[in-house]
């Protein structure tokens, strides 16, 4: 009898010896990719616990495997939790890659190599026709967009995700494994298509470092704010969250206008225009929402000094916009209306309300119709799109009961948006409710013979 309990007493420890084994820290995790905005190019970065190499080894789908071979470099990522836990984040850049062309890959060192994934190089033609997911605010607990999102990026559905701020909900919590889960959980969709971003208010802590330190976008603004070109698209990701987080640092809201300003000047130069007449802005906190919380959004009439009277309510609200900028600062800080008005920006993306709402054209709050007919055809505005409500932990939003004149179509949906950018006219978008199993529930052309400043008037 005594062997058998011995036997009985050693099974019963077993799992305790499996999870006394450690991980292996050289093993890749939590792989990427993103679009460096240079034709043929794409980088690859993920996460390992110990320091290692960063290699990606690849080949044309079809081909020989891994007949290709790109070293990058490693950086040194310290929470700032208590625990201030350390993790190596691996950036390679490929180049010289074949446009729209297949490719597999893996990535690592000879100390661990990840899973094979395959991607499809960025079709660089002017005349290609884009499609994205976009979405803002997915975390790690009911993410509900996420299986369908995976499902639709494996099919092919997609050739790039805007993800428009706030991830994981939050990053930085159980001393940043919370951020690790979240990139484990969309590795199932950001190693095959450039996951492109921009910050929220959720990944405020410790000035945004598990945000910068995570992604890896383009231009030298540890991924806070870039542009990029695809299609007859010059898409620019920016940082909302510079108006709000002052302590760490106006001088980026100031950085930030400045990079605005020069960038879309340089995109309405005729000659870029003509090529890439669709400029769309991606930033996480909209100018407008008609959302029942008291987000600055919902303050669009509130904009004095001092305590303020809004419809939401009484607060201090109105005196962080960033439609209009802030009166507190020294200088005043500039709001984005004017200027990506001034500079006819076509389409804004937002999110951080957890709903779905599309507007009519609207400048300055009033609606700018192309015609009563055909909103969209020709608009006189801006369109702008928030579209937050991909799931987190924080559930939908609700609405306030009478949003005003230029408010289309809401929904509190979880879901997400598809866009295409078809050619140099015509634009289509389209939202998705999860909720209803994947059903449409909303979508539009806009369709632009004229860009620009001029094609308001
Ligand atoms: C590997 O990483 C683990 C976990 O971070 C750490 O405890 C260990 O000291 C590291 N070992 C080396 C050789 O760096
Ligand atoms: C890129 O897209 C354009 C427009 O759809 C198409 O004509 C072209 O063949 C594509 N390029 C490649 C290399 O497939
Ligand atoms: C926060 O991070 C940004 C980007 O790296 C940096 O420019 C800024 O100085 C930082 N602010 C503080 C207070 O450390
Ligand atoms: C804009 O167009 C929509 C749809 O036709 C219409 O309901 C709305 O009243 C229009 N707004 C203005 C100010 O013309
Ligand atoms: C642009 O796409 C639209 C929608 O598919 C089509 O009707 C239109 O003819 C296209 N325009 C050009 C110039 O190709
Ligand atoms: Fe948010």
């Amino acid at each position: 009898m005594v062997p058998v309990r011995a036997a009985c007493a050693l099974l019963s420890l077993a799992p305790l010896l499996v999870l006394g084994v450690p991980p292996i820290w050289t093993q890749p995790e939590q792989v990427h990719l993103s679009y460096p905005g240079v034709s043929g190019a794409m980088v690859v970065t993920w996460t390992t616990f110990n320091k290692t190499e960063s290699i990606v080894e690849y080949g044309p789908l079809g081909g020989r495997p891994f007949e290709m071979s790109t070293k990058g470099d490693t950086t040194v990522f310290v929470d700032s939790g208590e625990e201030l836990r350390k993790m190596f984040i691996h950036r390679v850049t490929l180049t010289g890659l074949k446009p729209a062309a297949a490719y597999l890959y893996h990535c690592g060192s000879d100390e661990g190599w990840s899973d094979v994934f395959s991607f499809t190089a960025l079709n660089d033609s002017i005349s290609f026709s884009p499609r994205f997911a976009l979405y803002g605010d997915l975390g790690n607990e009911n993410p509900q967009s996420l299986a369908r999102l995976q499902k639709e990026t494996q099919l092919g559905m997609y050739d790039a995700i805007l993800h428009i701020g706030d991830f994981a909900y939050d990053m930085h919590e159980d001393n940043a494994r919370i951020g690790d889960e979240f990139m484990r959980q969309i590795q199932s969709i950001a190693a095959y298509v450039p996951y492109m971003t921009c910050p929220g208010n959720h990944e405020a802590t410790y000035n945004f470092s598990n945000y910068r330190n995570r992604f890896s976008m383009p231009g030298q603004t540890e991924s806070l704010w870039y542009s990029w070109n695809l299609g007859s698209a010059h898409i620019i990701s920016l940082s909302t969250e510079v108006y709000f987080y002052l302590e760490f640092g106006l001088e980026l809201l100031f950085k930030q206008y400045e990079w605005l300003k020069k960038d879309l000047e340089e995109a309405n130069k005729p000659e870029n225009r003509v090529v890439r007449p669709w400029i769309i802005t991606m930033g996480h906190r909209p100018m407008y929402c008609s959302d029942d919380d008291q987000d600055d959004c919902t303050t669009f009439d509130s904009y004095v000094s001092g305590t303020v009277w809004s419809e939401a309510g009484m607060g201090m609200m109105g005196l962080y916009q960033v439609r209009r900028g802030r009166k507190d600062t020294k200088p005043p800080a500039p709001g984005l209306e004017d200027l990506f008005y001034r500079y006819g920006v076509d389409l804004e993306l937002w999110a951080h309300e957890h709903t779905y709402e599309r507007l009519w054209p609207v400048y300055g709050d009033k609606v700018y119709n192309g015609s009563k007919e055909q909103p969209y055809v020709n608009p006189k505005a801006p369109v702008h799109i928030i579209t937050g409500s991909a799931g987190c932990r924080e559930r939908t939003d609700k609405f306030n009961p009478n949003p005003k004149d230029w408010s289309a179509f809401r929904s509190t949906d979880y879901g997400y948006t598809r866009m295409q950018v078809v050619n140099t006219t015509h634009l289509y978008l389209e939202q998705v409710s999860d909720d209803q199993y994947g059903k449409v529930i909303d979508s539009i052309w806009v369709v632009k013979e004229k860009h620009g400043f001029s094609a308001w008037f």
